[in-house]
């Protein structure tokens, strides 16, 4: 019997416009040309049933959203996510790429709109059991330069138009839990591509080499 060894849990955090999607492109490659077998995804979403529920949280709305509506929500995609694509993927030995989770979810939800960590956490251990991301990749960038970018993109999903001090309590909130988990990796985005993509090769091969 061959024993497949569990893949790596990687996931890519930052408040708006840090150039996720350009970066998540540019460890996709890192990925293939380390012969990486993975699995690239996102939260909210990630499944049908998942990518509903996005649907719903990023609508913008005339009636307000009751933080903890937004804050089960985000965790009922989580649970679906978790059960369809991430658990089996890592249990075949895949690496997951996800395009934000849980440190979002301290962020926006507990930093942004200032909910109790201990009910995040609750739902956390409800919901993740042990599983928590080898690596957060968190591409940090001063919020009023992140904003720039990403409003330039045209329709404002409901968090997109939330205020410059939200997005603070964001930022702040992440910075918090990079400083507290030594799982994190920080990147300055605000540097060159260049320079972002050579941190971020360092880190992935750091990364790699735990794996060995
Ligand atoms: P994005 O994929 O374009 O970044 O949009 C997802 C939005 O959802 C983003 O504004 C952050 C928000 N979000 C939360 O508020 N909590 C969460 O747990 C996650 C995963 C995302």
């Amino acid at each position: 019997m061959t024993i497949i060894k569990r893949g790596k849990f990687l996931t890519v955090e930052g408040t708006e416009g840090v150039g996720k999607t350009t970066n998540i492109a540019f460890i996709k490659t890192w990925l293939e040309r380390n012969g990486i077998e993975y699995v690239a995804t996102r939260e909210p979403g990630g499944t049908p049933l998942a990518e509903e529920v996005r649907a719903l949280l990023l609508a913008p709305r005339a009636e307000k959203v009751q933080e903890n509506a937004e804050l089960l929500l985000v965790f009922a995609a989580r649970a679906q996510h978790l059960a369809q694509v991430i658990e089996p993927a890592l249990a075949q030995g895949k690496w997951v790429l996800c395009d934000r989770f849980t440190d979002a979810t301290y962020a926006y939800q507990g930093g942004g709109r200032q909910m109790e960590k201990s009910t995040i956490a609750t739902l956390e251990n409800l919901v993740q059991k042990s599983l928590r991301p080898d690596a957060v990749i968190l591409l940090d960038i001063p919020v009023q330069l992140g904003l720039e970018r990403a409003r330039g993109r045209g329709e404002l999903d409901r968090f997109e138009q939330e205020d410059i001090a939200f997005f603070e309590r964001v930022r702040a909130a992440y910075r918090e839990r990079a400083g507290a988990n030594r799982h994190y990796r920080i990147v300055d985005a605000s540097q060159t591509l260049e320079q972002v993509q050579a941190a971020l090769e360092t880190h992935l091969n750091q990364l790699l080499q735990e794996t060995l």
